[in-house]
């Protein structure tokens, strides 16, 4: 496993563009399975859950030819429909599979998933709406299995809680349902509008985007289509926030501002020197920044994706923050990590405390989870002395490597293969 080096008292000069979305990536990659005609992608990140998902696909049979600027994926002939414990646990993500191999083909078989360690990260919401639409799901040896008579019929499916990959799941399977689905209360993030698009490109009818009430009608078949990936605006908020950090000017360009309308609001308020426009962010230096008080929420709301970055932010302005974790359990991983650079943070139940004025001095630390990775990284850029941050498989699963991304910008980051 490998290891970071990183010196602090860091500076970042100049612009980033930013990366295709790993999140809108996944299940796009995923919903090629509902086809068996050729799937043109472009803007696909060079992250590590975006090769385990090829790899995924590969096993049972697709074809994906890498061309200069895309992907092209063939799924004609899919000989293998189970997938299987050891790329799953990687990948939470995996459990997308369920609905388009269901309504392709009518059976499906999966290891129960893992990824990040958040909390108990169930996935009965997927299997009740799939259930919904005809699938009937039993448990075996740690796989789930599912099946469908003939084929999938369209239904009213109210999810008890917006789920992003449960929202996925549905809209993919009820594109090839017969007639009509409704899905209520569907997540309304970027990425599944993202999917929605490219799922529309293919020939499926799809309306409500982006919206609590998604309506499809159910088609035989789906054709031939390109589509160009979203970028990826965790990734943009995770180097606006890490500039403001290191109280540099610098530009993110490349990715729709609109999508990250919840993070610009909090940055201002907490007196960040923001100019905003449609594709691009320049962050100019401050020198007083202020506390501010945060829920994470589902799309529109604050994401729980920057809620870690954030935090890292919160530690070093001025008076005490707050940072309320409503979407995962046990989302705080990150938390003892950052005590160690010399936050000072204390939690109750889903509550951080965050006290503020705080310098970051380098430290031995542990990467936990994906996001809360990348906040270690923005704390070990601005903390007096030397990082080191063990474990850094979870940080390549969703950011193109960072010694060479933030790397290039003028920090030194060292990377210590194990
Ligand atoms: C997706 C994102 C992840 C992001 C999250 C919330 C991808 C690949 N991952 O994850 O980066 O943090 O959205 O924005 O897009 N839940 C259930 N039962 C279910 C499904 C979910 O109880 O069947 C719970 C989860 O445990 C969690 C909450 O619902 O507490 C949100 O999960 P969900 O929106 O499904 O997140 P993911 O799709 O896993």
């Amino acid at each position: 496993m490998d290891k970071l080096i990183i010196s602090g008292n860091s500076k970042i000069n100049g612009s980033i563009n930013v990366h295709g979305s790993k999140n809108a990536a996944l299940p796009i990659l995923v919903a090629s399975l509902l086809s068996d005609q050729n799937l043109t992608l472009s803007n696909i990140p060079k992250v590590d859950d975006i090769n385990n998902m090829q790899k995924l696909l590969k096993g049972f049979g697709s074809k994906i030819k890498i061309n200069k600027n895309s992907i092209t994926i063939n799924n004609r002939n899919i000989k293998n429909i189970s997938a299987d414990y050891d790329i799953v646990r990687k990948m939470r993500a995996s459990v997308l599979i369920l609905g388009p191999l269901l309504a392709r083909f009518g059976y499906s078989k999966i290891s129960l998933p893992g990824g990040c360690a958040i909390g108990t990260r169930p996935i009965d919401i997927h299997l009740e709406g799939l259930s919904k639409l005809g699938a009937t799901f039993k448990i075996e040896n740690g796989f789930v299995i599912g099946n469908v008579n003939n084929r999938l019929k369209g239904s009213i499916i109210k999810l008890p809680f917006p789920s992003v990959g449960a929202t996925e799941n549905i809209l993919m399977a009820s594109t090839l349902a017969e007639g009509q689905t409704i899905i209520k209360q569907a997540a309304m993030e970027p990425e599944i509008e993202d999917l929605g698009k490219c799922l529309i490109s293919m020939g499926a009818k799809i309306e409500g985007l982006g919206t609590k009430k998604i309506i499809v009608e159910g088609v035989k078949s789906l054709r031939e289509a390109k589509h160009n990936i979203i970028s990826d605006r965790i990734v943009a908020g995770t180097y606006i926030i890490l500039a403001i950090m290191l109280n540099s000017k610098f530009h993110v360009k490349n990715f729709n501002t609109n999508h990250l309308l919840s993070v610009i609001n909090i940055l201002r308020k907490m007196n960040c020197n923001l100019k905003v426009k449609k594709n691009s962010v320049r962050i100019f230096p401050s020198s007083n920044l202020k506390s501010a008080k945060v829920t994470t929420k589902p799309y529109p709301g604050f994401p729980t994706d920057l809620q870690a970055q954030l935090m890292a932010l919160m530690c070093i302005v001025d008076g005490n923050s707050q940072i309320q974790e409503t979407v995962f359990e046990n989302r705080f991983m990150h938390v003892p990590e950052l005590n160690r650079l010399g936050a000072k943070i204390k939690l109750l139940k889903d509550i951080a405390y965050i006290k503020g004025g705080q310098q970051f001095k380098g430290a031995q630390v542990m990467a936990s989870d994906l996001r809360a990775s990348v906040s270690l990284v923005l704390a070990a850029l601005c903390a007096e002395g030397q990082t080191v941050i063990n474990r850094v498989y979870h940080l390549d699963r969703g950011y193109e490597k960072v010694e060479k991304g933030i790397g290039i910008l003028g920090p030194k980051i060292k990377r210590i293969k194990i």
